[in-house]
């Protein structure tokens, strides 16, 4: 039987992983051509998202410019998108997550295993929860991740790019790379799955200090510092909240350092730190205008990291990731990223 996939998520990383494997699965004899994409539904240009996604094979408000594949079919019902999936790909904002999953309960084929695309994290009675154990917990599938420096408007417009898996189990890290491998996207299949995981939720908080550098004017040498010291409050983020064993080895991947610097140059967590660093307007006020329906990922995070740091009574080690959260929700003026930066504890 051929392996049945499906994408659950059709926003900007959704489309563009959707034309990904849309074209690479017509190559494939090992995959049923059809791929069912969950799309949440609203009316775009007076029109349903998904009878626009399936009559022109545009996403024009996700992924504009861009055609998807023939066989890449919108549905706009979770349970029917996934209905037979042996392959179940993640990639929706993460705090849609649990009820998404919820809606899954009881839906999801025996055996399928999935693999989340989302960058974020949540709270749990125990400290940190991966987006990846929420949706282990809730459908009771194996989930791997895949992260890495992937925009993504470069991807889909097939610039050279590189990314991460994280899987423990060798045959599924072996079938997803068959499935989203192609010339211009290379994929590396590590095992250290929650530290590739976390790598992607938290260079998106490191980002918004980007973001805020940009804003106050300074110059690229800062911005290295917060990169820098960012990266270094990842690795001790990772080795006290991480289940298992962190391999610093894991950071030198596309999830890692790579990842990291994108989105301090590119991505949209930095462009709206930018924005809020001229003052005047909140963060939420500024997503809705400047990202027209995309979801911003890291000022949530900062505030999701500063809950389990407080619960773990180590607000004061992670200096940056605690200011970006306090700068951003709590009225600490920007300017004090700088005080923070200039007192941090590796300086000292
Ligand atoms: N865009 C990128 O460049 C990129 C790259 C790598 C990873 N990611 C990650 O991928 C994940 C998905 O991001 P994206 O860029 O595809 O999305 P997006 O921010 O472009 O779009 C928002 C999505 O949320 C959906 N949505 C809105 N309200 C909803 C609701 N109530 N319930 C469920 N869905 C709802 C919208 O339909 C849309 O698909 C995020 O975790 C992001 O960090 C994004």
């Amino acid at each position: 039987m051929p392996v049945k996939v499906s994408i659950i998520g059709a926003g900007n990383w959704g489309s563009a992983i959707a034309k990904i494997i849309g074209q690479n699965i017509q190559k494939s004899i090992k995959f049923d051509p059809v791929i069912n994409m969950w799309v949440f539904e609203e009316t775009v240009n007076g029109r349903k998202l998904s009878d626009l996604i399936n009559q022109d094979h545009e996403n024009v408000k996700y992924l504009p410019g861009h055609k998807l594949p023939h066989n890449v079919v919108a549905v706009p019902n979770v349970k029917e998108a996934a209905n037979g999936a042996d392959i179940l790909i993640f990639v929706i904002p993460h705090q849609f997550i649990p009820k998404i999953c919820d809606d899954l309960k009881g839906h999801v084929k025996t055996g399928a295993i999935g693999i989340s695309l989302i960058k974020g994290i949540d709270e749990g009675p125990g400290g940190l929860k991966l987006i990846s154990d929420i949706i282990r917990e809730k459908l009771k599938i194996e989930v791997s991740v895949l992260m890495g420096a992937n925009i993504a408007n470069e991807v889909a417009d097939e610039m050279f790019c590189e990314t991460t898996i994280g899987c423990k189990n060798p045959a599924s890290g072996k079938l997803y790379k068959e499935l989203m491998q192609t010339p211009q996207f290379r994929i590396s299949v590590v095992d250290d799955c929650d530290t590739v995981e976390l790598c992607g939720a938290l260079k998106n908080v490191v980002a918004v200090g980007a973001g805020f550098c940009d804003g106050l004017g300074y110059g690229d040498n800062t911005k290295a510092a917060v990169i820098r010291l960012g990266l270094m409050e990842m690795i001790a983020f990772a080795k006290v909240f991480c289940k298992g064993p962190v391999s610093i080895e894991t950071f030198l991947e596309s999830c890692g350092v790579a990842d990291l610097i994108t989105t301090c140059y590119g991505g949209r967590n930095r462009k709206v730190a930018e924005a809020f660093a001229y003052g005047g307007k909140s963060i939420a006020e500024l997503e809705k205008e400047m990202l027209h329906g995309q979801k911003l990922q890291g000022p949530q995070t900062s505030a999701e990291v500063y809950k389990i740091l407080k619960q773990k009574k180590m607000v004061d080690k992670f200096p940056l990731f605690v200011n970006i959260y306090l700068i951003c929700y709590q009225g600490k003026s920007v300017k004090e990223l700088i005080t923070c930066l200039q007192n941090h504890p590796h300086h000292m």
